[in-house]
């Protein structure tokens, strides 16, 4: 997506960066308009080193190719971060003095801003009518949230997070798909104690199944996350629920699947647990030198679910798709060890990526090929974890 980031001068500039950067990461062509004041709180060169593009700044600059209008034309989505009082009062009225006002009224995409000022700026009559006047125009707003402002005090007027920003930019431009469906995700690693301190994990980090429930979620749908242990923080605007072990996690996926639409089993599940949980932290001395620790084996829960043993009934239509990390370097045979997984499982989708030492595991990126239950490929995806999830929804849709 060609995605414009206004920055107008306030001290909230330098978290701006920040809000590029998430952008980019997500794979996005970002176009950075700063205005003058805006550059006294943060560097050019920080902008476009960030931004992989030139800065836009001057009204005279580019005239040949009518940049002024062509930078707010080409774009998808329009993010002012932070947006100041005399900004807003800037673009309720219409002005388009600089390079950024003829940018955003030169465009037709949504706009989405951010204000940051000081609590009284925040709150004076002028700043709500503009921003009312620009809420009514279908301006989004987010924030500004209330905190620490630059000096001693603290109250509303400080700039929503960058990735708050990040999220509810995103969110207005993508496609409600997925509108009035259920959607249950699973994600991240399952850990099954020895004893209090101590427990059999694996490497999972959550990042793609979180991505999926996000996205899920921006497209409209009513979005159920059971989270083992996750190395990030879970989404915003979704019914969460914890769980460390897979037996917690089977039964938290009973509770929840029968009405789900589609159900998303990104978790990695232990297939074993230790056979006996010692109620206090195991010691050397009565251990010894060696240990051996008996495992027995946890329940398949999709397969459980997908033969129907997990829950009473199944809502009608539902779609079920399960996940497979395998380290198996041979192309053939990583295809068909998933396709086999794929029939085993009784998946309606089956998403396959490779893992090793070095790959697959606590990386913003990810690689994919989707198998439907026959294990022929219908799709291939490569790139963010989130633009990966939007791409396997895009397949389910
Ligand atoms: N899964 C599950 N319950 C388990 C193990 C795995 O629901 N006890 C789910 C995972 O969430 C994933 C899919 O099954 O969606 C495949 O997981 P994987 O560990 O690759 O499959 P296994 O059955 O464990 O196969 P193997 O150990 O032979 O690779």
């Amino acid at each position: 997506m060609n995605i414009v980031v206004g920055i107008t001068g306030g001290i909230a500039a330098y978290k701006a960066v920040q809000v590029v950067r998430e952008l980019v990461l997500a794979g996005h062509d970002v176009h950075v308009v700063a205005t003058e004041a805006a550059l006294r709180f943060v560097g050019a060169p920080t902008l476009e080193a960030i931004s992989r593009n030139p800065l836009g700044t001057d009204l005279y600059e580019g005239v040949a190719d009518v940049r002024h209008v062509a930078l707010g034309q080409a774009a998808d989505l329009i993010v002012v971060a932070p947006a100041t009082a005399d900004f807003l009062a800037k673009l309720a009225g219409g002005q388009a003095g600089d390079l950024l006002g003829n940018t955003v009224l030169a465009s037709r995409a949504p706009l989405v801003v951010a204000p940051a000022m000081h609590t009284e700026m925040w709150q004076n009559a002028a700043t709500q009518a503009n921003i009312a006047t620009l809420r009514e125009r279908g301006v989004i707003t987010v924030g500004p949230a209330v905190g620490q402002l630059t000096g001693a005090d603290s109250g509303p007027g400080r700039m929503s997070e960058p990735s708050d920003i990040v999220r509810v930019a995103l969110a207005a431009v993508a496609t409600k798909d997925l509108e009035g469906l259920r959607v249950l995700v699973t994600a991240g690693g399952t850990r099954e104690p020895l004893d209090p301190v101590r427990f059999i994990g694996n490497r999972s980090s959550g990042r793609q199944g979180v991505a999926l429930a996000e996205a899920a979620r921006d497209r409209g749908a009513e979005v159920t996350l059971i989270a083992a242990h996750l190395e990030i923080d879970p989404p915003h605007g979704i019914d969460l629920v914890r769980v460390e072990t897979a037996a917690e996690l089977a039964a938290a996926v009973a509770d929840s699947a029968a009405d789900a639409d589609v159900v998303v089993m990104a978790a990695a599940v232990a297939d074993y647990r230790p056979e006996a949980v010692a109620d206090g932290k195991l010691k050397k001395e009565s251990l010894g030198t060696a240990v051996t620790v008996r495992l027995v084996q946890n329940p398949d829960i999709l397969r459980s679910l997908t033969s129907g043993e997990l829950t009473p009934t199944r809502a009608a239509g539902q779609r079920v798709i399960g996940f497979a990390a395998e380290t198996e370097p041979d192309d053939d045979r990583f295809l068909a060890i998933a396709r086999a997984k794929a029939e085993r499982k009784g998946v309606d989708y089956l998403v396959l990526n490779r893992v090793g030492w070095h790959e697959g595991f606590g990386t913003p990126g990810n690689e994919v090929i989707v198998l439907d239950r026959a294990g022929s490929i219908v799709g291939e995806a490569a790139g963010d974890k989130v633009s990966v999830a939007h791409r396997i929804l895009d397949l389910l849709v």
